[in-house]
């Protein structure tokens, strides 16, 4: 269900109205649907319930408590990929026995740490992880529970930015030195094999590079037995496409039915990091028109939210949704604009070449699908304060994180 839609020509977060939002809490402003979460989470859950799972919503996505604690009340467990976001998944209340850790380059104080927690499982990324995270857990008295991801070469047919299960990429280990990484492990006396994982991209439209690579890890899993190293888990990493303009990625129960007969045959317990299909459809970035530009060859619309808010459009020719907040009658003109924000870079854009009915000054946008990787890749530049983050739940609302001062900007430096 769609948790974003217009009442009275007002268009609402469930039921709160943008409008009466940004009057309250004011713009630039990440709005983000509880209800929309849940049901995102939920349906992954109802998809794998056949079979024992965890979905772990990947961290990254969007790390705010308030978002996270939403989903580990539901049930959640969390992917993390760094010791500040081991902080805030313990802090937002994930059992520690449904955190997993994963990513390239973890340092010995984040492995210390994430062991001294009890997390559920470490995906390693390579040999020298593996031999470090063997040499902290040793020092510490203690025996790591291990996955190893691996690289499976399938071409994710996403954008090169974000594609990762190609061998040309820097994650996981290479398929081919699989089995002998394995065996390594297996001998390490601070380390537990307990899993595989793979994870191959993001924002994949189309189903069949998942069941390629869960085919080539149930293959691999196979293998391992044969030669006594049991798994018990497989991680099938996150990836699942969100539809931001036409894409027609597949429902989580269309992933599930791909995925799903490898698994059950294998009898492993399931893991599952989703991000983006999690939380990127539960979130809108409201942003208020201040000025209007017509330079003959093009008309600019400047808006409050820039590429410090949200910088997917630059970094990934990535194209969010845009939506009056205010429904535009019929019959009012259309025109073609760039949204444009204040930052000092030609880069600064959030849609270029873009059909809206026609704004002025004032008006509200909604930039739509922007939950995930919005907030989370926000930053300072041109020391502008980070935008204020709203969670609405049925006509309530609630600021999870006020907008920065310029006080919190200059916190931590000196002026020597
Ligand atoms: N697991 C691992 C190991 C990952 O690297 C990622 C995302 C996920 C899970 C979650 O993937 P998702 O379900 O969200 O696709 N900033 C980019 C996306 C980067 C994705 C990085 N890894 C964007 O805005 O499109």
């Amino acid at each position: 269900m769609d948790h974003f839609t217009y009442r009275n020509f007002d268009l609402c977060c469930e039921q709160v109205s943008l409008r009466t939002l940004a009057a309250d809490v004011g713009t630039p402003a990440y709005v983000y649907s509880k209800a929309a979460l849940l049901e995102n989470y939920r349906a992954y859950d109802a998809a794998f319930a056949e079979v024992p799972h965890l979905v772990c919503y990947s961290v990254k996505a969007n790390a705010n408590l308030g978002v996270l604690a939403t989903l580990a009340r539901a049930g959640a467990g969390a992917d993390i990929v760094s010791g500040g976001e081991l902080f805030r998944a313990l802090r937002a209340g994930f059992p520690p026995s449904t955190i997993i850790f994963s990513g390239v380059g973890k340092t010995r104080d984040e492995l210390r740490e994430a062991l001294k927690a009890e997390i559920l499982m470490f995906n390693v990324e390579s040999l020298s992880e593996l031999r470090t995270l063997d040499e902290v857990a040793r020092e510490m008295g203690v025996r790591a529970p291990v996955a190893l991801r691996v690289n499976p070469d399938v071409d994710p047919q996403t954008h090169p930015y974000i594609a990762t299960g190609l061998k040309t990429s820097k994650f996981g280990i290479p398929f081919a030195q699989a089995l002998e990484a394995y065996a390594d492990a297996a001998s390490l006396k601070g380390v537990e094999v307990v899993g595989a994982d793979i994870h191959i991209g993001s924002q994949l439209t189309k189903a069949s590079p998942f069941a390629d690579a869960v085919a080539r890890i149930a293959a691999l899993v196979k293998t391992l037995r044969e030669r006594s190293i049991e798994i018990r888990t497989v991680d099938v990493g996150g990836g699942l496409g969100i539809r931001y303009r036409a894409e027609a990625p597949p429902t989580h129960r269309e992933y599930a039915t791909v995925l799903l007969p490898a698994l059950r045959e294998l009898g492993v317990r399931v893991l599952l990091e989703p991000g983006r299909s999690i939380v990127g459809n539960a979130g809108v970035l409201l942003t208020r028109v201040l000025y209007r530009k017509q330079t003959g060859e093009k008309t600019f619309v400047v808006v409050d939210a820039a590429m410090n808010d949200l910088i997917r459009p630059v970094l990934y020719d990535a194209y969010h949704e845009i939506r009056p907040v205010t429904e535009a009658r019929p019959g009012v003109p259309g025109e073609t604009v760039d949204v444009v924000g204040p930052i000092c870079e030609s880069g600064d854009f959030l849609a270029k070449g873009r059909e809206l009915a026609r704004t002025d000054e004032g008006d509200l946008l909604a930039v739509m699908s922007a939950g995930a990787y919005g907030f989370a890749m926000a930053s300072n530049y041109n020391t502008r304060p980070r935008a204020v983050e709203v969670l609405v739940d049925g006509n309530r609302y609630t600021i999870v994180r006020r907008r920065e001062t310029y006080e919190d900007l200059v916190a931590g430096e000196s002026a020597l």
